[in-house]
């Protein structure tokens, strides 16, 4: 009796497994993946494939621009500055290498670089207004010194042997009233008087760098005859 039953149900189960288990399934799965998604799939995929590949080329495109059309469109396609029509001699260095990401930063041959700068330090003496016309004919300004560091700078390309008086651009139309040719704002923190100075007189409301040592080297004087430092934006390519 006892395994009449088992017979039984084991014929059970191999009767209704099969037809449950493996024909409908077998059936489903080829009635859907064969019909609907070959001829669906392998298109869509290789459309997205395509996009993403278009995507990505288009962006390395972006990313390239720095280096090859934004380089030059710096010389034809942007306005020059009045710096760059006005040399024709540079000395560039690559800014890459200072890790700052493109091309290279470009001063006007025998002209000093410091930070996004380029100085011009003269061997020749004027006075104030043409001292000042020098410069923007050469497509810079006089001076404006905004941090210490600029300051150590110019200080440390100076001759200290002869005491030579530099133009800076700071000047003053009313006494103590502290101009830059730039319109930046007059910082007194920023500011480097030589000890006792400024004196705050009528008669000296130019500003110049006495040739010293010390970073300490501004004087309030008169605006006759003296050497000068135009500056400029360095150009960068
Ligand atoms: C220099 O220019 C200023 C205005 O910028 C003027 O007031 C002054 O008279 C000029 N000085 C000389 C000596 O030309
Ligand atoms: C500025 O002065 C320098 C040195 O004297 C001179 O070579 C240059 O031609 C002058 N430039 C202008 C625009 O005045
Ligand atoms: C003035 O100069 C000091 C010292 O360099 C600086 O910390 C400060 O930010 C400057 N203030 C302005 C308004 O530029
Ligand atoms: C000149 O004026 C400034 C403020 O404008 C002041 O700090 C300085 O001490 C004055 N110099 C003298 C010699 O009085």
């Amino acid at each position: 009796m006892a395994s009449e039953i088992t017979y039984a149900e084991v014929k059970f189960k191999n009767a209704s497994l099969p037809a449950v288990a493996e024909v409908p399934p077998e059936t489903k799965k080829h009635e859907h993946h064969p019909q609907k998604c070959p001829p669906w799939l392998p298109w869509l995929i290789s459309l997205l494939l395509l996009l993403v590949c278009i995507a990505l080329i288009i962006v390395l495109l972006a990313l390239q621009r720095p280096w090859g059309p934004d380089a030059s469109s710096a010389q034809s396609g942007d306005e020059p500055t009045a710096l760059q029509q006005q040399f024709l001699e540079w000395q560039c260095i690559s800014v890459v290498a200072q890790g700052k990401g493109r091309g290279w930063m470009c001063c006007p041959k025998g002209w000093k670089r410091f930070g996004k700068s380029c100085y011009y330090i003269s061997d020749d003496m004027m006075g104030r207004n043409e001292s000042a016309k020098n410069c923007t004919g050469m497509g810079s300004h006089l001076v404006v010194i905004n941090t210490e560091a600029e300051q150590v700078f110019l200080t440390s390309q100076l001759e200290v042997s002869r005491g030579k008086n530099y133009y800076i651009g700071l000047r003053s139309q009313v006494v103590g009233q502290w101009q830059w040719v730039d319109q930046t704002p007059y910082n007194e923190s920023a500011a480097f008087w030589r000890e006792g100075e400024p004196s705050n007189v009528s008669v000296e409301m130019c500003v110049v760098i006495h040739t010293t040592p010390s970073i300490h080297n501004w004087n309030d004087f008169r605006c006759e005859s003296s050497y000068r430092i135009c500056e400029a934006a360095a150009v960068t390519v």
